[in-house]
């Protein structure tokens, strides 16, 4: 029996409406016509898409679970930079429950649902020495498997040398259960503490059989390196494909030569790179008079070098960031207007960096359209990526491991011009 079969999709690699056919949670095939023989079967569910864009779920690479949703507590950001968040963070932390923290990261996981959201990595902040925050995301990933994949990242906010327990601490997070080794090596109290953080937390991950997602010179200085570190260090400990590089904003100012020495090595590394647009253009050059300087990492040129480049939503409506609904479209759009990539091929780039190039970043298994794949899709009101990016639109259904877990209305609106009513839909 078929758990769902969807009619009339548009895929984006296919000038021919699609049938997808799902069993047991998987993609069973992909075609104009599925065979007769398979369709004999019976359905269980049936859906026409009519002729819109179907697309396997968006991938955040980069949030963080345990402050979602905290705006305002204690109070707000005045300056908007990220040091003033970390302070409110820090003033924050202490007042924290366990319910409390698990009551927004719900909520806010509700919200990535309707927006198609199905992978999201998480760090979670690992400075706390009862480890709360980590406690409270792997119960939630635990109870949430059926509709959403949460990969943890260990986060030592406050540094795992500048901090007296960070190292322990951070390694008890992993003994918990938490999946990815992090870092912020511009957080520490010198750039050799930077560079010896990057050592010691690749290590630490070589030994695990662990990934590496480090928060990596999120910082306007044009010196802040330690992705070179970050870079050497993969090569080194033969962790290839497996590590990547959050926010890297100071590739933005750095000097053009260092950068044409840099991406090589960084492609030879099989670094993952994770830019932030909606975040890093709010609180990047903030020191700045004027020009001031956006601060996101160099994605056409990465891309250009073939290094895979996802993106990430980062914070939603938290110490470091007002705004958001968790719409990983809203960050590609947004990424389309900072990193100059409104060209047609760059526009579907941007689109790839919130889907595919995620699923890289993610080590997943079994993403995609193709037969075999879990049987997780979004059904958007839209014919293409660049639409789907210029309209933001409603995410009509979405599936995961072939069941509906969300459904959104069509979005139209009626105008009425003296005795006439028109329909607009914004496609010309
Ligand atoms: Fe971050």
């Amino acid at each position: 029996m078929l758990d769902l079969l969807v009619i009339n999709a548009r895929l984006h690699n296919k000038k021919e409406l699609m049938q997808i056919a799902c069993k047991e949670g998987k993609i069973l095939g992909v075609s104009p016509q599925i065979d007769a023989k398979t369709l004999q079967t019976q359905t269980l569910q049936t859906i026409d898409a009519e002729g819109y864009f179907v697309t396997p779920p968006f991938v955040d690479s980069h949030l963080h679970l345990d402050g979602t949703l905290s705006l305002g507590l204690p109070h707000l950001n005045q300056s908007g930079t990220l040091l003033e968040g970390i302070k409110i963070w820090g003033e924050l932390k202490p007042t924290l429950t366990h319910e409390t923290i698990k009551a927004r990261a719900k909520k806010l996981l509700h919200w990535s649902i309707a927006k198609g959201n199905l992978v999201i990595r998480s760090h979670v902040d690992t400075s706390d020495p009862c480890l709360m925050a980590v406690d409270v995301l792997l119960e939630l990933r635990h109870e949430m498997k059926e509709f959403i994949d949460l990969q943890l990242v260990a986060f030592p906010q406050n540094g795992v040398l500048r901090s007296t327990t960070g190292m322990a601490t951070l390694t008890s997070s992993l003994d918990k259960g938490v999946d990815v080794v992090g870092g912020i090596p511009h957080f520490e109290r010198t750039m050799a503490d930077g560079q010896t953080s990057v050592r010691l937390l690749c290590e630490l991950a070589e030994q695990r059989g662990l990934m590496v997602d480090m928060h990596c010179d999120e910082s306007d200085d044009p010196h802040s390196r330690h992705i070179e570190a970050l870079t050497f260090e993969t090569q080194r400990l033969g962790l290839q494909g497996r590590v990547a590089g959050s926010h890297l904003t100071s590739m933005h100012s750095m000097d053009n030569y260092y950068v044409s020495k840099l991406l090589p090595l960084m492609a030879e590394a099989k670094m993952n790179c994770i830019c932030n647009p909606l975040v890093n253009m709010s609180i990047q050059g903030r020191h700045d008079t004027y020009p001031k300087r956006r601060g996101l990492m160099r994605v056409p040129e990465l891309l250009d070098a073939r290094i895979n480049v996802s993106l990430g939503h980062d914070d939603v409506m938290d110490p470091w960031y007002p705004m958001g609904t968790h719409d990983m479209l809203e960050v590609a759009h947004m990424g389309a207007h900072a990193l100059h990539m409104t060209g047609i091929d760059q526009q579907a780039a941007l689109f790839d960096a919130i889907t595919v190039n995620g699923a890289k970043t993610l080590n997943l298994e079994n993403y995609g359209l193709e037969p075999g794949c879990n049987a997780d899709m979004v059904i958007l009101q839209a014919s293409s990526k660049q639409e789907a990016i210029r309209l933001r639109p409603a995410r009509l259904f979405v599936i995961r491991r072939g069941k509906i877990i969300s459904r959104m209305e069509k979005a139209k609106a009626t105008v009425t011009i003296g005795a006439e009513d028109v329909t607009v839909d914004f496609c010309p």
